[in-house]
């Protein structure tokens, strides 16, 4: 399992990789727009961060293949490092997907709503797909459910392609589709602080704390300085 940073926030994306084991940080269009200055130099300050090996995914926005394509390269030479292009699973973007995996250029299919479309994406050449599992049950659909048959298919044909579940709204989701076999989820920063969040956790080590404290004085605050 790998876990994603769902945002182009600098502050969170400082705190998160920090504390976290995060393999890196997933961009769109939306996210980008939200910190209001020119997008590269956010994306520029997200890798100086987060290293060159971590993968940092931006989406494409053209809606004709060769446009996906001069975007892909564009942005592979704009941001070093591991760089993932996302393409969104319409016609153009299956299309863009065949031919940068003929470039080795990675890519993540996004806006993936079927599993259908996630088969098609992989059997295209993407390395991710990534269905929105929020968005699939704000439709009155099953997002989980749609991760399991992806998953399934994955299997049953043995598509070098991963999962990386994105769109969610709570952690049970996120909880579900790591039970339902998604390699990868990408998280949003909210969310990702409730993942070890459990009320007696704090109160369990002040509790050790308080003891050991009674019994070795105030200033044992540490095995070094008991
Ligand atoms: C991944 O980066 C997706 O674009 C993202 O998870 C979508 O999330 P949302 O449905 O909360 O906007």
């Amino acid at each position: 399992m790998r876990l994603y940073i769902d945002s182009a926030n600098i502050e969170s994306i400082k705190m998160l990789n920090d504390y976290f084991p995060i393999a890196g940080v997933t961009t769109n269009p939306s996210i980008l727009v939200k910190e209001e200055k020119p997008y590269l130099d956010t994306l520029k300050e997200i890798r100086a961060i987060i290293g060159t090996d971590k993968e940092l995914f931006v989406q494409a926005i053209g809606d004709r293949a060769e446009e996906i394509v001069e975007e892909a390269r564009f942005i592979s030479q704009q941001i070093s490092g591991n760089v993932i292009v996302k393409v969104p699973v319409t016609e153009e973007g299956i299309k863009a997907i065949k031919l940068l995996a003929a470039e080795n250029i990675p890519t993540l299919a996004t806006t993936v709503y079927t599993a259908f479309q996630a088969l098609m994406a992989a059997m295209a050449g993407a390395k991710y797909v990534a269905p929105y599992v929020n968005r699939i049950d704000n439709l009155a659909g099953n997002g989980v459910k749609v991760v399991t048959e992806i998953a399934q298919l994955f299997k049953t044909y043995e598509l070098g392609c991963e999962i990386l579940a994105a769109s969610f709204k709570n952690l049970q989701q996120v909880f579900e589709v790591c039970l339902a076999g998604a390699e990868t989820v990408t998280v949003s920063p909210d969310i990702i602080e409730k993942m070890i969040a459990f009320p007696s956790t704090g109160t369990d080590v002040a509790t050790f704390k308080q003891q050991w404290q009674d019994f070795y004085g105030e200033k044992a605050t540490t095995l070094i300085n008991t």
